[in-house]
């Protein structure tokens, strides 16, 4: 959606899809443990497994996938980390996986076998989301007893509800401003439920929480969140993609000394950001790209024993032809659509 609604931009053409399963057409002559007709799941990062970086646990920053933006100073349209399928020239232009066949590059790295038992359905989100929520609870060093509150009831958000659940989480909070998504996450994460286009979601946590604010707070829902006109002209004005209004609202419903995880994601510098507060309180926080490379063996093996489901995020299951109309009700979040998965 980002690429979708603007708010990273990317001027040439590039297939998108960061979240793929599919069968090995053919191997590059470094690749020795798959073969044709192997089904394999892809994480979205791409990295090379050999550089300083990928050597140390961080695929994400890794020195080689994006040889064009790649840097350590960190910026809004140059200096980024490694490369990501299908998501902008500045993530190393590379096709992603809406599409009959896509190349994947390192793929000794990246590309996992997916066991014969499991269908595609079942292991695809291991490529991004269930990754991505698994760590910003692991982020927390949650361990039993924990209110964990998460902004956000798309498919993120919901895996990071589940996760939560798993590491032994005692209260698990969504919050959304869009009621059918709500109504999701209480049916299938067992979720309690904060309405955020009705009530003050901050007033709210604190309330639920004796006056003390949740353990961990996520952030799944990033610079594209819900705001109004006088909000995104103060945005444009700023030279800012989207706006920051839940690191807002996460920041001030955490208990000091609590932790947050940011999975959503953010593109430039933004005005305002509440610096004084995150001192003040004692937060810890962490964001990012999340490296799939990292979790995503454990968690297939979690996935294989059914310790966890993923596949009953997906309201849509669609032709690859019908795309068009699967963008249009994923973003106005038309059709009760949650999650859309695109066959070739
Ligand atoms: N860090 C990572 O590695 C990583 C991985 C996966 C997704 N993400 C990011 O996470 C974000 C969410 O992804 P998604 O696929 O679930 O998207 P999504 O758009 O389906 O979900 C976002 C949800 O936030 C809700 N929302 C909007 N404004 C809100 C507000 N003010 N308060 C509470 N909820 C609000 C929306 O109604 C929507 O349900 C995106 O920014 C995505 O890029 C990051
Ligand atoms: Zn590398």
């Amino acid at each position: 959606l980002h690429l979708y609604d603007g708010l990273f931009p990317q001027f040439g053409r590039i297939i998108p899809g960061h979240e793929f399963v599919g069968i090995v057409q053919d191997v590059g002559k470094e690749i020795s443990h798959l073969k044709r007709g192997d089904r394999v799941v892809v994480p979205y990062n791409i990295a090379c497994g050999r550089c300083f970086q990928c050597q140390r646990g961080q695929p994400t920053a890794c020195q080689v996938s994006n040889p064009k933006y790649s840097g350590t100073k960190g910026g809004t349209f140059k200096d980024k980390g490694a490369a990501i399928f299908g998501y902008t020239d500045y993530f190393g232009g590379v096709s992603g996986g809406q599409a009959e066949a896509v190349r994947v590059p390192f793929a000794d790295y990246g590309a996992r076998k997916i066991p014969d038992h499991l269908s595609d359905e079942e292991v695809l989100f291991l490529s991004e989301i269930l990754p991505a929520g698994w760590a910003a609870v692991e982020w927390a060093g949650v361990r039993g007893g924990e209110t964990v509150v998460v902004f956000g009831c798309g498919p993120t958000g919901l895996m990071a509800m589940k996760a939560a659940w798993l590491h032994g989480a005692e209260r698990v909070v969504g919050v959304d401003v869009v009621s059918y998504r709500l109504k999701m996450a209480q049916r299938i994460c067992q979720a309690e439920a904060i309405d955020a286009s009705q009530t003050d979601p901050v007033d709210a946590v604190i309330e639920m929480t004796d006056g003390r604010g949740a353990d961990l707070v996520i952030d799944a829902v990033g610079m594209e969140a819900a705001r109004g006109m006088l909000e995104r002209v103060s945005n444009l004005m700023h030279l800012q993609m989207g706006t920051i209004k839940v690191i807002h609202d996460v920041f001030s419903c955490v208990r000091r000394g609590g932790f947050v995880s940011v999975l959503g994601t953010y593109g430039c510098e933004y005005a305002a950001f509440p610096l004084g507060q995150w001192f003040d309180k004692g937060i810890t926080v962490r964001a990012g790209q999340v490296p799939v490379h990292n979790y995503i063996d454990e968690l297939m093996k979690l996935v294989a024993k059914g310790k966890i489901r993923t596949e009953d995020i997906i309201t849509h299951p669609l032709r690859l032809s019908d795309v068009g109309h699967a963008y249009r009700i994923f973003s106005a979040k038309e059709d009760e659509c949650v999650k859309v998965v695109l066959h070739p």
